[in-house]
């Protein structure tokens, strides 16, 4: 069985940071959201993966490389624009070959594995197994309606009105039949080639589909709140290690990781919580649910319940929360203008301020 790792596509939802980089990579407890994926898929017993980039496929390279820190084999496959993810098995084709395959989307993160999935499609023939999940909000993802034995009635991409509160999880296991439904469909209203619609189109011609639930956590990390949520679930569960220098002024608690070359002076880290590679905390409080990247600066400023990436630097600013900060950003208190903002802010970007 073969895995097929979906890593192009657009972003447009957690814009600006998806402007110069790979949704994909952004990080969950200072671990790319696509590296859960790939883990999960050598955790499943699969070595031989193909990943689809777009324009940000040189920096999903360079994260991944051969695949080899895995343990998997990886090949890449280019897809010259995101014409959706059943074009995405149109462009692997060649690299699946005749194989049974399971697809993954990078940007979902999956708590528990896919083993499970991989096992019940592996256990019972059939040419799709797909993973259901309910949900509060349905209209955003793909919607499964089952009849009362359990099997799949119809299938509905983002509906305005959901029949049901199951949403599809980015996740699939699929028999070569797939191939000749992906070439049979159209594209849809957001001119893509729906995978949604090759399932159904598999359940119109009368090929066995069969669903399987989700058991633990799930999230489609296009958006910030998901972002934060996963980052949280993680956190949860991380084994402290404190192996950055931390002052006798200070004071570590709870779930905390500080890596090494980390500095954490004069300052206060509630877990859990990860403090990356040479970072420098200083007279500062880091509170829960916060996964601050490498080589940044935190000084004497509050955040909580936040991811910075790699490289940034907050300084002199409090009550900073439910906050995503990109690379080599700077977050500072405006000098010598009393109660004025200053900003400069990137295209789409969002910022909230106390008024
Ligand atoms: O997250 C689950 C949902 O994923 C499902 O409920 C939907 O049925 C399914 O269509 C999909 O919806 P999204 O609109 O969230 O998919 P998105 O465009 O965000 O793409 C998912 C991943 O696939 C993302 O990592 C980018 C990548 N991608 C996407 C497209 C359209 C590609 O690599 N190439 C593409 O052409």
């Amino acid at each position: 069985m073969k895995a097929l790792v979906l890593a192009g596509g657009k972003g447009t939802r957690l814009r600006p940071l998806t402007h110069t980089s790979a949704k994909q990579l952004v990080p969950v407890a200072n671990k790319p959201v696509l590296f859960y994926g790939l883990e999960a898929i050598r955790d499943a017993g699969i070595t031989d993966v193909g990943i689809i980039v777009g324009d940000t496929g040189r920096e999903v390279r360079e994260a991944v490389g051969d695949g080899s820190a895995f343990g998997l084999d990886v090949t890449y496959i280019p897809q010259e624009a995101p014409l959706g993810l059943a074009h995405c098995v149109l462009v692997a084709r060649e690299f699946l070959a005749g194989d049974p395959f399971v697809m993954y989307l990078g940007d979902n993160f999956l708590v528990g594995g896919i083993r499970g999935l991989v096992d019940a499609f592996r256990a019972e023939e059939c040419d799709a197994r797909i993973l259901l999940t309910r949900v509060a909000e349905p209209q955003f993802y793909g919607v499964a309606e089952l009849g009362p034995d359990g099997e799949i009635v119809a299938l509905e991409e983002k509906p305005e009105h959901p029949r049901s509160d199951l949403a599809i999880v980015g996740v699939y296991t699929f028999s070569p039949a797939i191939h000749e439904a992906v070439r049979a469909i159209r594209p849809s209203a957001r001119g893509e080639l729906e995978i949604t619609d090759a399932i159904k189109w598999l359940i119109d011609t009368g090929h066995r589909v069969r669903s399987h639930f989700v058991t633990g956590y799930w999230r489609d990390t296009g958006r910030l709140q998901d972002m934060l949520e996963c980052n949280r679930i993680v956190l949860e569960a991380v084994e402290p290690d404190v192996a950055g220098t931390v002052d006798g002024l200070s004071e570590v608690s709870g779930r905390v990781v500080i890596a090494p070359g980390a500095v954490v002076e004069g300052s206060v880290i509630r877990g859990p919580a990860v403090i990356g590679a040479d970072t420098k905390i200083i007279g500062s409080y880091v509170g829960p649910y916060t996964s601050i990247g490498e080589g940044c600066v935190i000084e004497d400023a509050e955040v909580d319940y936040s991811i910075v990436l790699a490289d940034s630097a907050i300084r002199g600013v409090r009550g900073m929360t439910h906050s995503l900060i990109g690379r080599n950003a700077e977050v500072t208190k405006a000098t010598g203008v009393p109660n004025a903002y200053q900003l400069m802010i990137g295209d789409h970007s969002k910022v909230q301020v106390r008024a």
